[in-house]
């Protein structure tokens, strides 16, 4: 493939709302040395891309550029010298690595000082082709659908990461999870109970409640109608809940705490509510509570969340595909928090 051919991408080339989204047509990266080319056969959108979109999370890019974390796809072409991988072979590729290979072994990957998203350190997957480290892909194996196989690398492995390594969570644990029809908490919900623990979630909508309980939850908390804190309360025994993922933070994080037994751990995972909180120190320390960040995941986190994927205890959450040319609607659904699940563009669909 010649580097003059052209590739159609969803580009931002300013900060704003979702019509700074915009479907051009760009030169097709050439792979180098070490690198594959990846035709991305689909592409999931996460709450991030629209964030990045809007300019809350880098207050600089380099434009045009391409959001998207998510990506499933197959190997288009290979840059010198990589080796194990054949074209046409199915991949996956890591929501978030180091780019200096020499960094693949730091843990947490985050914490590399190269560590890099799709999306937003460097070109994303909202693209036809995308260039990526041979050492960033992983062989799909799934047997699922391209589309199926891209809501899960972000949601998924981020959801082991926060559960399994950041909460500690165990067998038999009492988990509260928020939003728990998002494509987060549907994912954690799946992730703990695959693992043994029993789900409390939170939702705002009776539908959303439908299909939180279908991702596994034991309990769903409709928080427009149900104090959060007094069920949970309940559930427990008046304890409080062993581990509390929060997706949320806002004026959401202070229940959080105050719904965690003493001694147990919240995760701060996320700020679908508002990146500012407000709460009394007291409710942590005075009966010894944990908070704790999780943020990105490392290539095992994929690696076992993908394992319970093939022994069907975790299943993709498609919420809908839309063609790539769509991404601005794409976001406006994610926005208005109109999606349950994983929304996925397709860059080849008309
Ligand atoms: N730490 C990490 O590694 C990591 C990885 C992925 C995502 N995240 C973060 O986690 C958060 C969720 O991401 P996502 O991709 O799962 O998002 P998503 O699929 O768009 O879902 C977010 C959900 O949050 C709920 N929500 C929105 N505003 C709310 C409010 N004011 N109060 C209560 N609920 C509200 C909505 O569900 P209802 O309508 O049911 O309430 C919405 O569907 C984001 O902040 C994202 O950046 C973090």
């Amino acid at each position: 493939m010649s580097t003059s051919e052209k590739m159609k991408a969803a580009v931002i080339r300013e900060f704003g709302d979702f019509d700074v989204l915009k479907y051009e047509e760009i030169d097709i990266p050439k792979p180098r040395a070490g690198h594959v080319l990846v035709k991305v056969l689909a592409a999931g959108v996460n709450r991030l891309d629209h964030y990045i979109r809007e300019g809350t999370v880098a207050s600089e890019l380099s434009f045009p550029h391409i959001l998207g974390t998510d990506a499933s796809g197959e190997v288009a072409e290979l840059g010198e010298d990589v080796i194990g991988f054949e074209i046409g072979e199915r991949v996956i590729v890591l929501p978030g690595y180091p780019q200096k290979q020499e960094e693949t072994g730091i843990r947490p990957t985050v914490v590399a000082p190269s560590f890099a998203l799709p999306g937003l350190h460097i070109s994303g997957t909202y693209a036809q082709y995308m260039e990526v480290p041979a050492y960033a892909l992983i062989k799909d194996e799934t047997g699922l659908t391209p589309e199926e196989v891209a809501t899960l690398p972000v949601a998924l492995a981020t959801a082991v990461h926060a559960i399994m390594q950041i909460g500690e969570v165990k067998k038999g644990d009492k988990v509260l999870i928020h939003s728990g029809a998002s494509g987060s908490g549907s994912m954690q919900i799946q992730v703990a109970k695959a693992i043994g623990a029993n789900v409390a979630t939170t939702v705002r909508s009776d539908a959303k409640g439908e299909f939180a309980k279908k991702a596994g939850a034991d309990l769903v908390i409709n928080t427009r109608n149900e104090d959060l804190v007094e069920r949970v309360k309940e559930w427990t025994g008046g304890q409080g809940a062993d581990v509390v993922i929060d997706n949320l933070a806002g004026d959401v994080l202070a229940k959080s705490i105050e719904a965690t037994r003493p001694m147990g751990i919240i995760v701060a995972f996320g700020f679908a509510a508002g990146p500012e909180v407000k709460f009394d120190i007291r409710s942590l320390f005075f009966s010894q509570k944990q908070l704790r960040g999780s943020m990105a995941s490392d290539i095992e986190d994929l690696q076992f969340g993908l394992k319970l994927v093939r022994e069907g205890k975790v299943k993709p959450m498609l919420d809908r595909t839309l063609p790539l040319s769509q991404a601005s609607e794409a976001h406006r659904l994610v926005a208005n928090n109109e999606v349950s699940g994983r929304l996925v563009l397709l860059p080849w669909a008309n």
